[in-house]
């Protein structure tokens, strides 16, 4: 199933209201993972016949971790591109955080961020602060001088956190030596069984046609149940199936959307999937019985988010001469390196998945300007001897 590079099913993952989080107008869980929904489609533009898997939220996470460290324009580009209000948004944040991992959802959702600095690495306080209280953020010291002892030990803490998922997100050659300074990274696991399980008997291999046209054989689960279904149509008039899968826990649902007709690539549906369309499909849904046959599979992807980022307007903290990230250090940092690792496991029981995405932070490598555009001294002298050959000063050069 790994091969299969066609293997083009769409599932999303959303979670569903939650008291306070889905309120009038996009919540701040959608406003994130609207921006993690437009990644996914400049992604996939460039891969139409690949497998894609992304985490929508952990694009969302990490640029709000580096949020209360950037200033001016490069952070007003995150806060448009995530349509983040200016002010605070970080209690916002906090209690997206806290009810995303609340201990009432039945099904597992382990959040975890932590930054990894280099020793010595002046960081603002107020930075570190922020993000230990909305995202539970740790801070832990690294020595970049070495960097596979250094990606070996945030690859291990990724591996922890992902349960094994994603065993290395960081190559040793993405961190220098002398100027990597920070390393923020956000993990997102996932574990949720079906609330109606398929029966294992019940697989068998069945034809699925790949998105190249050819079919392929794939083990089918199935299952005859009640589900809640939706046709829906795009502005262009092209109609998809929307099924609802959901986990035990009521609080998730895997969505699946399927083109009506055999000839409408899904391409021509991806576009136009923003959260408001997701939330339309929930006053469309009927549930009805019918036996749903969707093959087991597994996926992973990596995607470099700097493209898709920039294309959507986040460019300056990629820039060494343009980043601000005068609230994270008194040091000039820029982002050198963003990307997300991610991977889904959909067997009979449920649904296992993890993303890891980092934002590696470089110090910059020329050394910052100094401009002499005053009147100023100048001195000639010998070293050696301490001898001033000449002096000066210059009024108007
Ligand atoms: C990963 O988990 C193991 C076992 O719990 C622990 O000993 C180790 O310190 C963890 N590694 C990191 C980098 O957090
Ligand atoms: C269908 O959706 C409704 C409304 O969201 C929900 O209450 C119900 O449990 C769902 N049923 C199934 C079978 O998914």
């Amino acid at each position: 199933m790994k091969h299969l590079s066609l293997f083009c099913l769409y599932a999303l993952v959303t979670l569903y209201g939650h008291t306070g989080v889905l309120s009038q107008g996009p919540s701040y869980g959608e406003r994130g993972s609207d921006l993690g929904i437009q990644v996914f489609q400049q992604v996939v533009r460039s891969r139409p016949l690949e497998n894609v898997v992304l985490s929508p939220h952990g694009v969302a996470s990490i640029l709000g971790m580096l949020l209360p460290g950037a200033h001016g324009v490069t952070r007003k580009q995150v806060l448009n591109a995530l349509r983040y209000k200016k002010k605070g948004p970080y209690n916002m944040l906090k209690r997206l955080h806290k009810t995303l991992t609340a201990k009432s959802n039945q099904d597992l959702v382990l959040i975890a961020n932590a930054m990894f600095s280099q020793e010595g690495f002046p960081m603002e306080e107020a930075f570190v602060a922020t993000n230990k209280a909305n995202f539970q953020c740790e801070s832990r010291s690294l020595d970049f001088s070495n960097p596979q002892g250094a990606a070996d030990e945030i690859n291990e803490w990724v591996n922890n956190k992902t349960k094994g998922h994603i065993p290395s997100l960081i190559k040793a050659d993405m961190l220098d030596s002398a100027l990597t300074r920070l390393v923020a990274v956000n993990s997102i696991y996932f574990k949720g069984l079906w609330k109606s399980r398929f029966q294992p008997e019940n697989t068998k291999m069945r034809p699925f046609n790949g998105g190249d046209g050819n079919v392929y054989k794939v083990p089918m689960m199935s299952q005859l149940s009640v589900f809640n279904i939706s046709m829906a149509t795009t502005p262009q008039g092209l109609k998809y199936k929307v099924i609802e899968l959901p986990y035990h826990g009521n609080t998730i649902s895997m969505l699946i959307v399927l083109p009506s007709d055999e000839d409408t690539p899904l391409s021509r549906v991806i576009p136009h999937i923003s959260t408001a369309t997701v939330q339309s499909w929930t006053k469309l849904m009927h549930m009805r019985k019918v036996r749903l046959l969707i093959p087991k599979f597994t996926a992973d992807a990596e995607v470099d988010l700097e493209a898709p980022l920039s294309a959507l307007g986040i460019t300056d903290m990629f820039s060494q001469n343009k980043a601000d990230f005068r609230h994270l250090s008194a040091e000039p940092v820029h982002v050198s390196k963003a990307l997300q690792k991610a991977k889904v496991v959909v067997n009979e029981d449920g649904t296992k998945a993890a993303a890891a995405t980092t934002a590696i932070l470089l110090a910059r490598s020329s050394p910052p300007w100094v401009t002499v555009d005053r009147p100023f001294l100048f001195l000639i002298r010998h070293n050696p001897t301490g001898t001033i050959l000449f002096i000066g000063q210059i009024n108007q050069p």
